[in-house]
């Protein structure tokens, strides 16, 4: 009698317990399976690589965050037949261009595949919350585009993010990206494996790069992309004598890097509006002592959640997941960056590689001990919540099979393809969607809204308050 007494306190304790991580109610695998189109590439004549019209016109134009705090872009763009000019024009209004800045060009070859020209033009101290209009290159082959600056760096900012992963150049690819366009969304936290050029041999690599480059423009070009690398930017491919790993990505995608003080483009951080990102690189080393690893340690000490509320970390590989592919493949970095993000009270971990959507409740793994047990995931208020998005639509299809039956860690699972969006609210509030492809229809699914881990619980009220009387006092 006794003993089943307290093994019922035992059972509400640990309901209590799950009931409270957020939103712990039951957790879902969706038997839905939506594959829209069959996984395989448009054709390099379809009309979304068009070439742009005239002699040398920039093509695969795309822009990213240039500095740290959100008022640089770094203008990327290619331009096929000779280098042409390095210079972007920028002004506040429509065909008026007040400024002009000066990049640089780099070309590579890849097998006998020979590069375009690739230019990369940093475009610094922007107004903040401002609409720039840009022009490249000139004359009957000039293109003009604009975007918008993001907020200055307030907790209380409102942005948001959209989340794209293992996008591919498939009609499902297609798909994802106009949906994605529709959602509203101010930049992309792109989750690694941009192109899959690597599916191709010999010089239809490049090509492939060049036709994705084309194909992502329609949105890349007016909103920043934030990009971290997946397995296919490696191109490690000693039958055609490419060895060098990330040459085609490197070549291509600009980041921001020198900005957060890292020693390589593959891993970085910028603070755009209410939110500080961190973006980590899967495939190159992070174990303890190696540059990832420091980096990321002195890059944790920057943060400042009393400016930038929203912690945010992306990765190509995700920490927790519970799909049959790829299983285990986020072990190895857990162990190393798993107590850190805990105790950095990281909002969310969001990644790619695994081809279906999963979203995990705030769980840690942190007290394992080779010498004892511990070895469980559990419930941790301090832990981050891990979503994977690798359902971009690429040409390897989705990856349909869940372990059964589900983790209790994961909260909700489904083999489609989509795109996520994080709307952050304030401070304390951000909603979250994850929405599927659905017979050419953008559908959410995965609704959740996330408190935020810093001003959240039980210290929340009083750093409000105190927030408050300061800003009232005039006392900062
Ligand atoms: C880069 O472009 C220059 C000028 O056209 C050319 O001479 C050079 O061979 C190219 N380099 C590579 C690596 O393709
Ligand atoms: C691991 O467990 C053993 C035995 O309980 C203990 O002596 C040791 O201090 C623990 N190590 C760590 C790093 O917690
Ligand atoms: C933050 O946003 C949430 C959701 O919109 C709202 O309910 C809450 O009142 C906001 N908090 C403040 C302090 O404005
Ligand atoms: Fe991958």
């Amino acid at each position: 009698m006794l003993a089943s007494f307290h093994q019922l306190l035992l059972f509400v304790l640990l309901f209590i317990i799950i009931s409270s991580v957020e939103h712990g109610s039951a957790r879902v695998t969706s038997s839905f399976v939506r594959n829209e189109w069959p996984a395989v590439d448009m054709p390099l004549d379809y009309e979304v690589f068009a070439i742009p019209e005239g002699y040398n016109a920039p093509q695969q134009v795309r822009i990213t965050q240039g500095d740290y705090e959100g008022k640089g872009v770094i203008i990327s763009w290619v331009t096929p037949d000779e280098p042409g000019s390095n210079k972007v024009e920028y002004g506040k209004s429509k065909n008026k261009y007040e400024f002009t800045a000066e990049g640089t060009v780099t070309n590579y070859t890849f097998y006998k595949y020979k590069s375009g020209y690739i230019h990369h033009c940093l475009v610094d101290n922007l107004e903040y919350d401002t609409e720039y209009y840009y022009k490249l290159g000139a004359g009957e082959s000039a293109r003009e585009f604009w975007f918008q600056t993001p907020p200055e760096i307030d907790p209380d900012a409102p942005y948001t993010f959209g989340i794209i992963g293992d996008l591919g150049q498939t009609y499902n690819s297609l798909s994802t990206l106009e949906h994605y366009m529709q959602s509203g969304a101010q930049a992309v936290l792109f989750v690694g494996d941009l192109s899959y050029a690597d599916r191709y041999k010999y010089n239809d690599v490049g090509i492939r790069w060049d036709s994705w480059g084309r194909f992502v423009e329609r949105s890349a070009a007016y909103q920043p992309w934030l990009w971290s690398a997946g397995n296919h930017e490696i191109e490690y491919k000693p039958y055609m004598g490419e060895v060098t790993p990330f040459r085609s990505y490197l070549h291509r995608i600009a980041t921001p890097y020198l900005a957060s003080k890292s020693s390589s483009p593959l891993w970085y951080a910028v603070r755009r509006a209410s939110a500080h990102i961190i973006v980590l690189s899967s495939y190159s080393p992070y174990v303890k002592y190696t540059l990832q690893w420091h980096w990321l340690r002195e890059e944790l000490k920057r943060v400042e959640r009393e400016k930038t509320p929203w912690l945010i970390v992306i990765m190509h590989v995700p920490i927790y997941n519970s799909n049959v592919k790829h299983y285990t493949e986020g072990e190895s970095m857990r162990t190393v960056f798993e107590n850190w993000f805990v105790k950095a009270k990281v909002d969310f971990i969001f990644a790619g590689h695994v081809h279906a959507y999963e979203r995990s409740y705030r769980i840690s793994n942190i007290h394992y001990n080779i010498s004892r047990g511990d070895r469980y995931p559990v419930p941790d208020k301090s832990a981050p919540v891990y979503v994977t998005v690798g359902d971009g639509g690429n040409q390897e299809g989705l990856a349909a099979e869940f372990i059964d039956p589900q983790p209790e860690y994961s909260a909700f699972r489904e083999a489609s393809y989509g795109h996520s969006t994080l709307e952050i609210k304030n401070r304390t509030h951000a909603f979250y969607h994850w929405n599927r492809n659905d017979d050419g229809k953008k559908v959410p699914i995965d609704f959740a809204v996330f408190h935020n881990r810093y001003w959240a619980g039980g210290q929340q009220r009083r750093r409000i308050k105190k927030n408050y009387l300061k800003s009232v006092t005039g006392n900062n």
